[in-house]
């Protein structure tokens, strides 16, 4: 109902669920983070006007959006299922018809999160449950390395984070929690966003 109630005031439809079809396993299906749970991230996470967002696997683009409508900042939603992606795209026409005045740029990029060239501006990186361990790795790796390229203060934002994928960041790369943002009134231990950063920066 809240979740209705938000896209309608933002004049985008981000609701339901889309799943991939059988056999694709790395793949996982479309569904949007809640906004309760975005709002609490609004409230405890500092976006600095410098940050510009990636979301990878953004879906419908629900937190591309928000983020945006929040903080006014650069917002970049990768998504690989053409169907969601050309959704994200009319999410856009009509989020600009009802703001009127954007000014950050807000980008859709169809494609496979692990193909995504990143740029040396973006320096935010969310994830909600996008896709399997093994992309993970890749698009973390494809992280790491543009930093190494272009030396800047990055943040993982990871939402209901799956243990494996915490895991992975904890015995095989650099990265260290700094902060954890609990939704309040949920019991599920990983309902939460866990955010990571580069120890050295
Ligand atoms: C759980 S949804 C999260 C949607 C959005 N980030 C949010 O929090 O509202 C995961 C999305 O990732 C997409 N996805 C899965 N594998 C992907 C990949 N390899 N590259 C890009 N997008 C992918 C799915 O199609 C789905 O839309």
């Amino acid at each position: 109902m809240f979740d209705r109630k938000m896209d309608r005031l933002l004049g985008i439809k981000t609701t339901g669920t889309r799943d991939w079809q059988e056999g694709i396993k790395h793949y996982h299906r479309y569904e949007a983070t809640s906004y309760k749970a975005l709002y609490e991230l609004s409230r405890n996470y500092r976006f600095r006007s410098t940050d510009k967002v990636v979301d990878f696997g953004c879906g419908k683009g629900r937190v591309v959006f928000y983020l945006h409508h929040c903080f006014h900042i650069p917002v970049t939603g990768i998504e690989a299922n053409a169907k969601t992606y050309e959704e994200a795209v009319e999410n856009k026409v009509k989020y600009i018809r009802k703001s009127k005045k954007i000014i950050a740029p807000i980008e859709f990029v169809h494609c496979p999160a692990q193909y995504y060239k990143i740029s040396k501006a973006d320096n935010c990186f969310y994830f909600f449950n996008p896709f399997s361990v093994q992309i993970f790795r890749e698009v973390v790796g494809n992280i790491l390395r543009s930093v190494e390229k272009d030396r800047r203060t990055v943040s993982l934002i990871l939402y209901y984070p799956p243990n494996e994928y915490r895991d992975f960041l904890r015995f095989s790369t650099p990265f260290v929690i700094s902060d954890e943002i609990k939704i309040p009134g949920e019991i599920d231990e990983r309902e939460k966003f866990t955010i990571y950063r580069l120890p050295e920066f």
